[in-house]
This record gives structure tokens, C-alpha cells and sequence, in this order.
């Protein structure tokens, strides 16, 4: 199993970490699965979602279905949100409480919608793999793999969200995915004690 992540500085300090409180009245937590293209999120969305009874929202989707686009992204080949659009959309639910989000990238959301961030990580031949299973251009692919080499969405996540919220976990195998699993359900029960 993956290893909590090291405390580190807030860039903020002033800045409150999520806690429960800030989502009083709130009786279940919003998890956000996020990390590289490829590592596995929407699969474990899913799945923690099933597991918890909690409900997916992929935002990649709800953009799509939105049609909060800006423009694409010819160099990258990808789409560009219309994040306010979509910020907006997502309010709602998930002032609430009860929501498993993925997305690639995290900065974009309020830090108080999320009890619990989860990096999910791979290794460069696994990814490599899936991108190419994909039907990645090259230089999309290799984009992808210098991210995940260079660890840019667990910095993003360490800077984004308070230490004790962001968790680095291993998704290569089955196994990892039932580790993950079975970590967030405990998470979930500390999580509705406190
Ligand atoms: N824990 C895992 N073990 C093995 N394969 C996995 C695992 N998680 C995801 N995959 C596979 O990796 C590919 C990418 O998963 P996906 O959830 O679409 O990634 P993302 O949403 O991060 O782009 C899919 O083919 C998926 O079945
Ligand atoms: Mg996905």
C-alpha cells in the first residue's frame, strides 16, 4: 500500500484546509480522484463510488455535456475548458457532499469541496501502455509520460489542498484498486466518526 505523503509547508498559511466543518450540515464527503491521463481515475471513481455509495461525477464529461469548451488545444491536442462553466455546474452538487470528481488536473477547484484528494500513480511502462491502447499521438503520449514522470499533478495537489488531505496511491494492478478500496472505506468510516 502507498505511502501517506510527506507534510509539507501550505503555500498559503492562511488559507483553512477543507475540513468537515466547512460543508456544515454535510453528512458525506466529496473525494477527488485526479492524476495523469491514463493512471486509472475514472475507473476508480467507480469504483470507490460503488463501494461507498457515493455518486461519480467525471468532469471531462460534464464538460462535454455542457459543451464548456473554450477551444482545442491544437499543440496539446485537447480541449480547453470553460472552467467557469463548469465550476458553476458542479457548485451545487457538490456543496452537498456525496460526490467521487476525476479529473486530470485539481488547482481549478475550491479547496473546501474536497474531504480527501487521491494522486492516483503509475509507472512509466504501464502508462505507456494504456496511452498507446488509447491511440495517443506521440507527442500527446510523451507529454503524458513527462508528466507523470515529473510528478506535476501530486505538486499541483500538494499546493492546492492542505498536506493531511492529499494521499499518493499506486494504481498499477487489481490489487492496488482493492488496496485503494479498502483504504478510503476506512477513510470514510473515521471520516463520518469525526
Ligand atoms: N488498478 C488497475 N489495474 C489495471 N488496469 C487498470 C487499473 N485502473 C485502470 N486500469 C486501466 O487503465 C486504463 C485507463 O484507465 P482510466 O480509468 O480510463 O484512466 P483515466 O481516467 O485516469 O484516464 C483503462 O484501460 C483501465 O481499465
Ligand atoms: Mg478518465
Amino acid at each position: 500500500m502507498a505511502e501517506l505523503t510527506e507534510p509539507r509547508k501550505r503555500k498559503s498559511e492562511e488559507t483553512a484546509p477543507a475540513q468537515k466543518r466547512d460543508r456544515k450540515g454535510a453528512a458525506r464527503p466529496n473525494i477527488l480522484v485526479t492524476g495523469t491521463p491514463g493512471v486509472g481515475k475514472t475507473r476508480a471513481a467507480e469504483a470507490i463510488a460503488a463501494r461507498l455509495g457515493l455518486q461519480r461525477l467525471g468532469v471531462s464529461e460534464l464538460a462535454k455535456s455542457l459543451k464548456a469548451f473554450e477551444e482545442f488545444d491544437e499543440a496539446r491536442q485537447c480541449q480547453v475548458l470553460d472552467e467557469d462553466r463548469v465550476l458553476d455546474a458542479m457548485e451545487p452538487d457538490l456543496g452537498r457532499g456525496g460526490f467521487v470528481v476525476d479529473y486530470h488536473a485539481c488547482e481549478l477547484f475550491p479547496e473546501r469541496w474536497f474531504d480527501l484528494v487521491l494522486v492516483l500513480r503509475v509507472g512509466t511502462e504501464t502508462l505507456y501502455d494504456r496511452l498507446t491502447a488509447r491511440g495517443y499521438p506521440e507527442p500527446k503520449l510523451q507529454e503524458n509520460l513527462q508528466c507523470e514522470i515529473m510528478q506535476v499533478v501530486l505538486e499541483e495537489a500538494r499546493e492546492a489542498y492542505a498536506a493531511e488531505v492529499v494521499v499518493e496511491l499506486r494504481n498499477e494492478s487489481e490489487a492496488d484498486l482493492e488496496a485503494t478500496l479498502a483504504r478510503v472505506a476506512a477513510w470514510r468510516d473515521a471520516w463520518n466518526n469525526s
